[in-house]
């Protein structure tokens, strides 16, 4: 039902991490509920496919290849069928990326705190804006700061929410924060909860920070729904 989509028009920026990540935890809180979760890999490199293809995966996750003749129509019927649907795009501006766009529920741009990346990111809100145009609907964003360091704020990156916050974006009060065991699901597939303590450093810290991301995402788009009730309401 839910639909969230990964784009940044920059390649390297964090999505298929950032997708991998919520997917995994949202398998994990919904499994007991008998919740689905439809992982879409838009990307003709299928990154987030090849995970989800790995042992480990749970089994409440339902995985899509698509591309851009089929998107539309796979993200529909996913919504039919799943609880969440997760979108995971290339890192260009393409046809798959405005029609990912269009189904949003929520649009997450993750962003590596350079002057560069926060660019990408204006980019791709300028898209988001004119897609809402033609929905004739609010498609919310937020900014999903990635590889940030636990210890650190440096300075270029505090430039840069200062910047994205007078701009009015919404930023995510979390960040996924770069952590060995987020590279390891990647590499060897599963959730960072299933990862073996003795092998990849940081476990539980990774996991804290998946539930309180995944938690962010949900809390997000209850509020961007109650406030879409309230919209109607008022305007009968
Ligand atoms: N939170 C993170 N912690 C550690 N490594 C990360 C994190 N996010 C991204 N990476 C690494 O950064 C690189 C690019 O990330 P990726 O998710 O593939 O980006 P994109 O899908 O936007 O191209 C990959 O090597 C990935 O392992
Ligand atoms: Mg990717």
């Amino acid at each position: 039902m839910t639909t969230i989509v990964f784009a940044s028009s920059k390649g390297g920026a964090g999505k298929t991490t950032a997708a991998v990540v919520l997917t995994g935890e949202l398998a994990r809180l919904g499994a007991s509920k008998n919740i689905k979760v439809t992982l879409i890999d838009a990307d003709p490199n299928q990154h987030s496919a090849e995970w989800a293809l790995k042992d480990g995966c749970p089994a409440n996750i339902v995985l899509k290849s698509s591309d851009e003749d089929t998107l539309l129509d796979d993200i529909e019927q996913a919504q039919e069928q799943s609880g969440f649907v997760v979108v995971d795009l290339e890192g260009t501006a393409n046809i798959s990326v405005t029609h990912a766009i269009h189904c949003a529920d929520l649009v997450v741009l993750p962003c590596q705190g350079s002057h560069y990346d926060a660019k990408e990111v204006v980019k791709t809100i300028k898209l988001i804006r004119s897609q809402s145009k033609i929905a004739r609907r609010n498609i919310p964003f937020s900014i999903l700061m990635t590889r940030t360091n636990p210890a650190i704020q440096p300075r270029g990156l505090k430039d840069i929410l200062s910047k994205f916050d007078q701009a009015g974006f919404d930023i995510f009060k979390c960040s996924l924060i770069e952590r060995e065991a987020f590279r390891a699901i990647i590499s060897f597939g599963g959730i960072v909860n299933d990862l073996d303590k003795k092998q990849v450093s940081g476990i539980e810290k990774a996991a804290q920070n998946a539930f309180a991301y995944a938690h962010e995402v949900i809390n997000k788009i209850k509020g961007y729904n109650q406030d879409e009730e309230k919209r109607s309401a008022k305007h009968g």
